[in-house]
């Protein structure tokens, strides 16, 4: 396996320095799919005049969101304008959405600050012309904690609708056997136990889903350089339920860009936004090299290889005066011990 990733982006400025450079998109500025399906831009969600002209006339069936939790533009900010700033995209959103649309955010909630953002968004939400349907939880395998807490596992994800949406049940079988018996009941005349009556052999989702693996290094759809990277399985698992064949999907927060690849892999169409033109230009390359290679991310290598070359060869040669050298050295070995 190879040893070649990027460091965190949002806290190495030296290698957003040398990325920069590299990045198609400009702030404002829109890619189109030359396959004709998609489209990335640089904007932010929070622009109605931006995202309204990014959309165009497109009525919009499915909105993921995973906004950065209580940070804006990387700044720390208070509670009550995080949600303000959240209302702003979350009315652009369903404002571009068809009248049976379903509408899903990502969320976090800080058990060492009042559980905020999450019951505060909520609040907001109660204010929206959607209807409340879900809050899902995604179970991680691994997480953090302390020995004098429970250790913290869960991502949630909320999800509402608009009109009356369709959804696709089958999406939610997983490829869990059902392995519990005992619930027992008559029918015509015999005792038959839930095993025997059940139509599937797996069970199903539910609102708890245990059987997502996190994104890390050593997956194929690891996309080093990216700090929040959902699993394709989720997306795909929500594009299945609530979209069909040929649908819009957008997902204003792209980062790795998982959702587009997720949709290119079901036959939908994405238009996806993000602020920062690196997370734009990761997100392109990301559906290009699915495209060309049929691989999911780059594992623990990164999207900027043919350009950046690492690991940098050792202090003392010519290479490694250029910028950025040194942090790109550091900052690749703690990636590589992550797991
Ligand atoms: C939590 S990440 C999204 C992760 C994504 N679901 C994935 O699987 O890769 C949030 C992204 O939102 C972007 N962002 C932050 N503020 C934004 C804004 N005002 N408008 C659009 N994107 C923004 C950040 O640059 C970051 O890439």
């Amino acid at each position: 396996m190879k040893n070649n990733p990027l460091p965190r982006l949002d806290t190495s400025s030296e290698i957003r320095e040398m990325i920069l450079p590299l990045c198609r998109l400009k702030p404002g500025e829109i890619w189109t799919d030359p396959a004709g399906k998609h489209k990335v831009a640089c904007i932010d969600a929070a622009d109605g005049g931006a995202i309204e002209s990014f959309m165009g006339r497109e009525r919009v069936r499915l909105a993921i969101h995973d906004p950065p939790y209580n940070q804006i533009a990387f700044q720390e900010r208070g509670v009550s304008e995080f949600i303000d700033w959240c209302r702003r995209w979350v009315e652009i959103s369903i404002e571009a959405m068809d009248h049976d649309g379903s509408f899903y955010v990502w969320l976090g909630a800080d058990q060492n600050d009042g559980f905020q953002p999450l019951p505060d968004f909520m609040l907001m939400m109660r204010g929206q012309p959607l209807k409340p349907r879900s809050f899902i939880t995604l179970r991680n395998q691994r997480g953090y904690g302390t020995q004098k807490n429970w250790m913290a596992v869960r991502q949630e994800l909320l999800y509402y609708v608009k009109g009356n949406p369709p959804f696709n049940v089958e999406a939610e079988y997983t490829d869990i056997p059902k392995i519990l018996r005992g619930y027992y009941k008559e029918v015509d005349g015999a005792l038959t136990e839930n095993l025997e009556r059940s139509k599937a052999d797996t069970i199903r989702a539910g609102n708890v889903w245990i059987d997502v693996q996190q994104v890390f290094y050593r997956m194929e759809e690891n996309v080093s350089g990216c700090y929040a990277q959902k699993p394709l399985k989720a997306l795909e698992r929500i594009i299945k339920a609530s979209s069909g064949a040929g649908d819009l999907v957008i997902d204003f927060f792209a980062h790795s860009g998982t959702t587009l690849i997720a949709a290119e892999r079901l036959g939908r169409r994405c238009y996806t936004t993000d602020i920062d033109p690196l997370y734009c230009e990761i997100a392109i390359r990301r559906l290009e090299q699915y495209r060309n290679t049929g691989r999911l991310g780059w594992q623990n290598g990164h999207p900027f290889e043919r350009e950046i070359t690492l690991p940098l060869p050792r202090a003392g040669t010519a290479e490694t005066k250029r910028p950025g050298a040194s942090a790109l050295r550091a900052a690749s070995k703690i990636d590589a011990g992550r797991d």
